[in-house]
């Protein structure tokens, strides 16, 4: 089969196994060129498949040689659909971690139902016996609640007003106005039950319980500030207050596993294309003008390289991290107040006409195709493939 990309609305419906291969190995081959890090040794990532999740699990596996469980929720090929870029991912990880030694199983599910949740138990307590590392990096757009059963769906709106902004439209390459209406409360607490810290909460309390945890076991989860352009729609908005949850949920977890001398952090990433953030309005469009931006400034990072930095630079390195507030940034680069200046400057002239973002849209549409395993030089595109791939090991 022949796989072109195929776009709608802001996903790829089609992924290239050989390219998600190729971008997997690049992430591989970044991390090896690094030091290694004196750094954990069993990790469960939950949502290990794309973003920050599978750079966490990369950095893990071949920066620090630990064995990986991973869960998540992705597609095999079927019926002449290609699988997920998730599921290519990992089978070309799982490969590439196994024939280099290392252990890496995973388990495909939704993270949210207690299901998965004693499925993955059961699977540590087999071969790994204990975890001492969990990194929690879930974006979906919707969760079922194991207890109530309640269906909640998250969506990405301002609170109290509606908000008007400049935005890239991706079908027609040009800067629109877009307004978004606020959300309701029913939504609020929808987006807060989705992205929120509950089940983070629940993942832990049922590690722990199980005995499952190390002593001194680290977990951690992501989050994003941003700058003030954004606040409407993010830091100030249902995401946002997703993530104040997810943060308030860092510091019950810390009381839960203080008496196994366990800590808990959520670390403030960088803005990066990714198939979450590309579906965030207004924020691709910052995401541009932040690229040409640290570009020029030789600041530019990706996932992995962010994913490095952050367990290398901060969760395993000698210097103590702060005690008492667990927020952890590594989006130091992003934040600089030269770096904001500019990208307000470039904002303001997007805004009125006066500069063409063409090239920095290019850039972005290559970024993230590539998360779709689209627009690798080395990759034969015209070349056969099959379409399904196995992951070994999937439970
Ligand atoms: P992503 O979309 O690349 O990855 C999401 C992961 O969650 C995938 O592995 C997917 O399979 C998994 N997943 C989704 N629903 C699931 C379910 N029901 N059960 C099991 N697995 C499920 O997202 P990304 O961007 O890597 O985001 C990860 C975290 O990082 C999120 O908390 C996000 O808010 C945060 N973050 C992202 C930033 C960005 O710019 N992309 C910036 C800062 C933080």
């Amino acid at each position: 089969m022949i796989i072109k990309p195929k776009f709608r609305g802001f996903i790829c419906t089609t992924s290239h196994p050989a390219g998600c291969a190729h971008s997997v190995q690049e992430q591989i081959n970044y991390v090896k060129q690094q030091k290694p890090i004196q750094g954990p040794k069993k990790v469960l990532v939950i949502g290990a498949s794309t973003g920050y999740g599978l750079a966490s699990r990369i950095v893990a596996t071949f920066g620090s040689g630990a064995s990986t469980l991973g869960v998540f929720l992705e597609k095999p090929a079927s019926n002449g659909n290609t699988a997920t870029a998730g599921w290519y991912n990992t089978a070309a990880f799982e490969t590439a971690a196994t024939e280099a030694g290392y252990y890496a199983k995973s388990i495909n599910g939704d993270a949210f139902s207690d299901q998965v949740k004693e499925k993955t138990i059961a699977l540590i307590k087999e071969e790994l016996g204990q975890v001492d590392l969990v990194v929690y990096s879930i974006a979906a757009p919707r969760r079922t609640h194991p207890v109530s059963g309640e269906m909640f769906t998250s969506v990405i709106k301002p609170i109290g007003d509606s908000f008007t902004s400049k935005t890239v439209d991706m079908n027609s390459n040009e800067i629109v106005d877009v307004t978004l209406e606020p959300a309701s409360e029913q939504e609020i607490r929808s987006t807060v039950a989705v992205m929120g810290g509950e089940d983070w909460e629940r993942w832990m309390h049922h590690l722990k319980e199980a005995g499952v945890l190390a002593s001194g076991a680290t977990t951690i989860s992501y989050s994003y500030i941003g700058p003030k352009i954004t606040y409407p729609i993010y830091k100030e908005g249902t995401i946002g207050r997703a993530k104040d949850h997810l943060y308030a949920a860092s510091k019950e977890i810390n009381k839960q596993i203080q008496d196994i001398n366990g800590r808990a952090f959520v670390a403030v990433n960088k803005a990066l294309v990714t198939q979450a953030s590309a579906a965030i309005p207004v924020v691709p469009l910052y995401l541009m003008l932040l690229a040409r931006v640290l570009g020029k400034k030789g600041l530019d990072e990706n996932c992995i390289e962010q994913m490095y930095r952050l367990l290398a630079s901060r969760l395993y390195c000698a210097e103590k991290l702060p005690s008492g507030d667990h927020l952890i940034r590594i989006d130091d680069y992003e934040m600089q107040d030269d770096v904001q200046a500019e990208v307000s400057a470039l904002w303001e002239k997007v805004c009125s006409g006066e500069i063409d973002i063409i090239p920095d849209l290019e850039k972005y549409r290559k970024e993230f195709f590539k998360l779709f395993g689209f627009g690798f030089d080395d990759v034969q595109y015209e070349e056969d493939v099959r379409e399904e791939v196995p992951i070994l090991s999937i439970k």
